[in-house]
């Protein structure tokens, strides 16, 4: 067990790797997943996009459903649509096991947390750059994750935003306050070798990669040069 602290204390949880598939080959879907669960991905993260709360559109149950049937890889479903309500039932029944929804989207964040638990389901709760943290830290008892967005939602390959890794403090804060074993932190956008060493001294634990992944031809190489980077630099601030 890895029994590294950080500089106040809290345990390091070891890194997990999540390739975005938004940047593999949609026409060979299932050999890019296979390609990923060879090259040690700890889950497969999918973006969908309703082109209404993002200027973008990508995949929908029947997709997930496909994923599901094809990979034993945990499905880390991100929501980037209006009012997510309307598709949870969807999206949990196509065989996600976690969802993470927008606070910007839905009137109801709280429930819809809620309902995905009651379900047995993961309940993410993520914000856009623009939005404060504030927002979701009352929130987060009732999340299993928080996702820290690092590019504006909507696309793959965007340069990194290194400011919304401020809004880590304040939730590891509330996760102390609330018990270690709660909710993950995860960031996602722009994450590659340059970026996922800050983010790892952050404080994130789940790095969402899409084209630092899927974009190289080794796909094993990219996860294990990610994994090691961000280990490195956990190791790093434990020691100071
Ligand atoms: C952006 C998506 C990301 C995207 C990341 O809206 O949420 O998951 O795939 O892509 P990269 O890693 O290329 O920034
Ligand atoms: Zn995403």
């Amino acid at each position: 067990m890895n029994a590294k602290t950080d500089q106040r204390g809290r345990r390091l949880r070891p890194v997990r790797i999540a390739p975005s598939i938004l940047s593999a080959d949609f026409a060979r879907l299932r050999d890019e997943i296979r390609d990923v669960e060879r090259a040690g991905a700890d889950l497969l993260h999918v973006d969908v996009m309703d082109g209404h709360f993002v200027p973008n559109i990508t995949f929908g149950p029947p997709v997930v459903e496909c994923l599901r049937a094809t990979t034993d890889l945990y499905l880390d479903v991100h929501l980037m649509v209006e009012r997510p309500e309307r598709l949870l039932e969807a999206f949990i029944d196509a065989g996600s096991d976690r969802i993470t929804i927008h606070v910007e989207a839905t009137e109801r964040p709280r429930e819809i947390l809620e309902a995905l638990r009651a379900r047995g389901k993961g309940a993410g709760i993520t914000l856009r750059p623009g939005t404060p943290v504030a927002r979701v830290l009352p929130l987060l008892d009732a999340a299993d994750l928080l996702l820290i967005m690092t590019v504006e939602p909507g696309f793959g390959g965007q340069a990194f935003m290194p400011e919304n890794l401020e809004k880590i403090a304040p939730a590891l804060e509330v996760r102390e306050r609330l018990g270690q074993e709660r909710f993950w932190i995860q960031v996602d956008g722009g994450i590659g070798e340059e970026t996922v060493g800050r983010a790892r001294a952050a404080g994130a634990e789940v790095f969402v990669a899409g084209s630092a992944v899927f974009g190289r031809p080794d796909r094993a190489e990219a996860c294990a040069r990610l994994r090691a980077l961000a280990a490195e630099e956990g190791e790093r601030v434990a020691e100071e």
